[in-house]
């Protein structure tokens, strides 16, 4: 069942407790409502895809009660502290280089070195954040494909039965999901999703802005091609049945065939939301045996092709597919 909650102190300490203990809990922001989980959990991270039913994953925007939370996360450079100064609390996303230090987890940014930070406005959705104290990741709280719920009841049309909660903070002010804005690149910022905050805005503030080229085929268009995207360094075998021993295993389920030199199980007991949080870790973990032992490849067995197994999937072919230069 999912629990509606009012924005009293007693429904915002209960959404706080929910969301630190690792459950889902939708809230209004002034763009759209979000569909937050602890950044810093996998597991709650990987609720939110099963939740939002999407057959890939893709980096969440990590959302925080002030500026100073937010760049504790990242590396922020004197042009993330203006624009945060000019539009925070609003509908700004900064993208900045993840900082070493910073706790959200992999699977949160995808495995990318960079992070979406942003500090929503509003009173209830600011008292919340403060009082989890922890990055709290949040796509728009809709099913993959459809369009962002902007008051609580569409919300609940989306997502009733598959979230723990949803904070009731009324209508979005805005409606509009927030600006997202890349710091990360060596020279103009870059306009990655036009948003509540309009780029004239930005650029009074920043000077001028750039777009990705989607006419060409190395701009970074979309996240899941940019040249910062986790791959392991491992050529990545799929559909294995079987082993050599100059291989790395990513195993799936109970029955693993023998004779890896290293084996990372994502879930013995084939659960695909276990899989999924431990994704990033066991490649990363295997890549590192790998060239530690002097491997040829990382072998990865078969995964169910439903649910979550979807997104498991569609990253795996991702770190399989030939790699630019
Ligand atoms: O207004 C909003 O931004 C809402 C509220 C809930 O905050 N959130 C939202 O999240 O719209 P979502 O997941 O639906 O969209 C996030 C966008 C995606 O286009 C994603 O690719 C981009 O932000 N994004 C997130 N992290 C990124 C990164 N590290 N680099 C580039 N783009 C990133
Ligand atoms: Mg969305």
């Amino acid at each position: 069942m999912t629990e509606r909650l009012t924005a009293t102190p007693s429904g915002l300490e209960k959404a706080a407790r929910i969301l630190r203990e690792g459950g889902l809990v939708a809230f209004g922001t002034e763009t759209v409502y979000g569909l937050g989980g602890d950044a810093t959990q996998p597991q709650a991270v990987a609720r939110i895809f099963e939740a939002k039913n999407r057959p890939r994953f893709n980096p969440l925007i990590s959302h925080f009660a002030s500026a100073h939370a937010a760049f504790a996360q990242v590396e922020a450079p004197p042009i993330a502290h203006k624009l945060a100064h000019a539009f925070w609390p609003g509908p700004l996303t900064l993208v900045l280089p993840r900082a070493v230090r910073s706790t959200v987890s992999e699977l949160a940014a995808d495995g990318l070195c960079s992070l979406a930070v942003r500090v929503p406005r509003g009173a209830a959705v600011q008292a919340l954040l403060a009082k989890v104290g922890r990055p709290i990741a949040a796509p728009s709280a809709n099913r993959s494909g459809r369009i962002s719920p902007s008051d609580a009841e569409h919300v609940l049309e989306e997502l009733s039965g598959r979230i723990d909660a949803v904070l009731d903070t009324g209508p979005c002010a805005v409606g509009l999901e927030s600006t997202v804005l890349d710091l990360t690149l060596p020279e103009r910022p870059m306009l990655l999703r036009h948003g509540g905050i309009p780029a004239e805005a930005l650029e009074a503030v920043c000077g001028p802005l750039s777009y990705p080229d989607t006419q060409s085929d190395t701009a970074p268009v979309s996240p899941g091609r940019m040249l910062s995207h986790y791959a392991p360094t491992l050529p990545v075998r799929l559909e294995a049945t079987h082993v050599l021993p100059t291989e790395a295993l990513l195993a799936f389920g109970p029955h693993m065939p023998h004779g890896a030199a290293v084996t990372w199980n994502l879930s013995e007991s084939g659960n695909l939301e276990e899989a999924a949080a431990r994704l990033f870790a066991g490649l990363r973990f295997l890549d590192q045996a790998g060239a530690r032992l002097g491997l040829t490849r990382l072998a990865v067995q078969p995964i169910p092709a439903q649910g979550l197994g979807l997104a498991i999937r569609d990253r795996l072919h991702r770190a399989a597919a030939p790699r630019p230069e």
